[in-house]
């Protein structure tokens, strides 16, 4: 299988121009202006932190679950207040970006009048790279957890058959000078997206990823797409899968247990669930306080002594948001497969075309 990076040329696109171009083409196929303002900038926040997996690449398959009447463009969530600090909110079938959204911006609320506040999702779709939840949290001022489930990609330990989702779990707390923790990682040795990824850019995948329809250890995309993906740390990653599933979807009314759907099949609705919940930092001391012990958590992990052939040592996230600060300034890099991809969404909905600049080698 060829080297994407010697056989496709790379393009650079301009991340207002493309969060511009993403709203246009989900307004066109029916989103509502606010809700695609929405889905746009959390697809391109993806973008930004390199984690191209779950960005505005997901654009053509998210459209199709529109086209089969999978997914409900125009569905407004709604939301439900149970306790002071407990509300539940309903997705409709519509986007899990903008669900997710509602989501947060509430237990936030709820966080700033009563300390914390947990809200619970049901009938949502894939919201991809669940960072950007954490970030949502973080411009209030919030720490956070923010988990969902998904579709059947993963054996549970001892089994064969797909049956967890590759649930993204993930948390975060504000830094005083220093960058913020934000932790957001699938409980498999890497995320399904990332093979989709390779899939689309004709590229192998690391042997530790995947196994095929028949157990063997495979490098090609394809064939691990139809058997399963290996949890992370054996037992460990499948019980935090497991973990996923109780709290997003047992908890919350969703689909659970191996019946939410792929986000690639655009036959049936998703029923995605989401938990999260915001945390004032300063509950337990002032603001400054916790501030200071943040930065000094953060200095104690990156001074850390290195392994042999380390380099530097970074805190979750801190990787992401270096990448985030270039490509703020540089542009978000697609390969050209990509790019021909999005413009054929634009085509359809009579979209004006992703304007690029060729990369140099
Ligand atoms: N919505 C869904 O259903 C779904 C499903 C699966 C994955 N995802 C998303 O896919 C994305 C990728 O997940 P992943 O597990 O492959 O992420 P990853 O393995 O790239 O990173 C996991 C975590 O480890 C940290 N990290 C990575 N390398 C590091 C290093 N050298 N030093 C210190 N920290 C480091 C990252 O900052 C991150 O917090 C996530 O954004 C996730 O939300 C979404």
């Amino acid at each position: 299988m060829a080297d994407a990076t010697q056989s496709q040329a790379m393009h650079l696109i301009n991340p207002t121009h493309l969060q511009d171009f993403v709203q246009r083409i989900l307004i066109a196929n029916g989103t509502q202006p606010d809700s695609a303002a929405i889905v746009a900038k959390c697809l391109v926040a993806a973008d930004l932190r390199g984690v191209d997996t779950h960005g505005s690449n997901r654009i053509p398959s998210y459209m199709e679950r529109i086209r089969q009447n999978a997914l409900n463009a125009s569905a407004t969530p709604t939301l439900r207040q149970i306790t002071p600090v407990a509300a539940q909110v309903d997705g409709h079938n519509g986007f899990g970006f903008v669900a997710a959204h509602k989501a947060m911006a509430c237990a936030i609320d709820m966080a700033r009048t009563f300390g914390m506040g947990m809200v619970s999702v049901k009938h949502s779709n894939h919201f991809g790279m669940s960072a950007w939840l954490v970030q949502q949290a973080l411009e209030a001022g919030m720490m956070s957890l923010v988990f969902t489930n998904s579709s059947p990609a993963l054996p549970v330990w001892g089994g064969k058959e797909k049956l967890m989702g590759v649930s993204p779990i993930a948390c975060g707390a504000p830094g005083g000078q220093e960058w913020p923790f934000i932790l957001d990682m699938a409980p498999s040795v890497a995320a399904r997206g990332k093979i989709y990824k390779a899939l689309r850019r004709g590229e192998q995948i690391p042997l530790e990823w995947a196994l095929d329809k028949d157990g063997n250890r495979t490098e090609d995309p394809a064939k691990a797409l139809e058997g399963v993906m290996l949890p992370m740390g054996g037992p460990k990653g499948s019980a935090l899968s497991i973990m996923m599933d109780v709290f997003s979807g047992v908890f919350s009314g969703a689909a659970f247990a191996g019946h939410v759907t792929n986000p690639y099949d655009p036959s049936r609705p998703a029923d995605v669930g989401h938990f999260l919940v915001a945390i004032k930092p300063d509950l337990f001391m002032s603001m400054d306080e916790f501030k200071e012990r943040m930065d000094y958590l953060y200095r104690r992990v990156v001074d850390s002594e290195k392994m042999v052939g380390v380099d530097r040592i970074y805190f979750p996230g801190e990787i992401e948001m270096i990448t985030e600060e270039r490509r703020l300034a540089e542009g978000i890099p697609f390969a050209a497969a990509e790019v021909a991809s999005l413009n054929r969404e634009a085509d359809l909905v009579q979209v004006e075309h992703l304007q690029t600049q060729v990369m140099n080698e």
